[in-house]
C-alpha cells in the first residue's frame, strides 16, 4: 500500500529507438539532472539490448529501470523471446505490457496479454498494463466498451496479494506519437474516471483507489503539469519527448512540483 502522499511517476518508453552510447548518455544526464528524485517515481524503458547499459548508469540511483515487452512463460523454447526471469536478472523493476504499438502493430491479443500480466505479476516484476481506444472506436462511442473489454480480459485471474505491483495506462492510441490529435487534459480526467470505476467494479473501492495509473499520448513540458495536476492521474507515459534529456527532465519536474503541491495540500 502506498503512504498518504501519492507520488507521481514520470516513465519514459524509448521504443525502437537510441543506440548504445545514446542510450547511456541519455540515462547518464537524467540520473544527474533530476532535481528532487525522492519527491517523484522516475522508470526508464529502454530496448531488450541496452537494458544491461542503462541499468549500469542507474544503480545507486533512485531511478528505477523498466522493459518495454515480457515474454509469458519462465523459460523455455520460444526463439527470440525475453522472459521476466531475464528482466528479473539485468534488475528490471517495472514491465510495460499491452501497449498499443504492441496490440495494433504486432497483433497481440487482449488474452495473449492477460497472459503476459499474470506471468510477470507472479514472476515479481511491477506492471503496467496499458489499455486505450482507436480514433475510429471514439468517434463510434466505443470508448467505454473498449476499456472494459482491456481491463477485464487483460486484468483477468490477477490474484489479490499482487495487485500493489499492478498500475494502469490510459493511452488513447489517437493521442500517441499523434501532433494532429491531442487528447485534453479534461477528456483524460474523465476516461480516467470511467478506469477508476471499472477497476472499482473489478477489484474493489479501496484497491481501485490505490492504483497508479498513468496517462499518456503526445505528453510535453508544454502539457505535462496540465495532465499530472488532473484528479486521479499519477503519472505519465512519455515516448516522443522520453529521448531528450531535456524535455523529459523537464516532465519530471512537473512530476516534483505536483508532488510538492500535493505534500503542501495534506
Ligand atoms: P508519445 O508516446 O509520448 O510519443 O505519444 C507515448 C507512448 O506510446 O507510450
Amino acid at each position: 500500500m502506498k503512504t498518504e502522499i501519492r507520488q507521481k511517476f514520470i516513465v519514459a518508453n524509448w521504443k525502437m529507438h537510441t543506440t548504445s552510447f545514446e542510450a547511456q548518455q541519455l540515462s547518464k544526464s537524467i540520473v544527474e539532472g533530476i532535481a528532487a528524485p525522492d519527491h517523484v517515481t522516475v522508470v526508464l524503458c529502454p530496448p531488450f539490448p541496452y537494458l544491461p547499459i542503462v541499468g549500469d548508469m542507474l544503480r545507486g540511483s533512485r531511478v528505477a529501470l523498466g522493459a518495454q515487452n515480457v515474454y509469458p512463460e519462465a523459460e523455455g523454447a520460444f526463439t527470440g523471446e525475453v522472459s521476466p526471469t531475464m528482466l528479473l536478472d539485468l534488475d528490471c523493476k517495472y514491465v510495460i505490457v499491452g501497449h498499443s504499438e504492441r496490440r495494433h502493430k504486432l497483433g497481440e491479443s487482449d488474452s495473449f496479454i492477460n497472459r503476459k500480466v499474470v506471468c510477470a505479476l507472479a514472476s515479481g516484476l511491477d506492471v503496467i498494463l496499458c489499455v486505450g481506444e482507436t480514433l475510429e472506436q471514439r468517434q463510434k462511442g466505443q470508448t467505454e466498451a473498449v476499456l472494459d473489454r482491456q481491463l477485464s480480459t487483460g486484468l483477468a485471474g490477477v490474484r489479490p496479494e499482487v495487485l500493489s505491483h499492478l498500475s494502469v495506462a490510459y493511452e488513447p492510441v489517437w493521442a500517441i506519437g499523434n501532433d494532429e490529435h491531442h487528447a485534453t487534459p479534461q477528456q483524460a480526467h474523465d476516461t480516467h474516471l470511467l478506469i477508476r470505476e471499472k477497476l472499482s467494479q473489478m477489484i474493489g473501492a479501496t484497491w481501485s483507489g490505490e492504483l497508479t495509473v498513468y496517462y499518456g499520448g503526445s505528453v510535453e513540458p508544454g502539457n505535462a503539469a496540465a495532465f499530472l495536476g488532473q484528479e486521479g492521474i499519477d503519472g505519465v507515459l512519455i515516448g516522443g519527448a522520453s529521448l531528450k534529456a531535456d524535455e523529459f527532465l523537464a516532465i519530471v519536474n512537473a512530476g516534483i512540483l505536483e508532488t510538492e503541491a500535493e505534500m503542501q495540500r495534506t
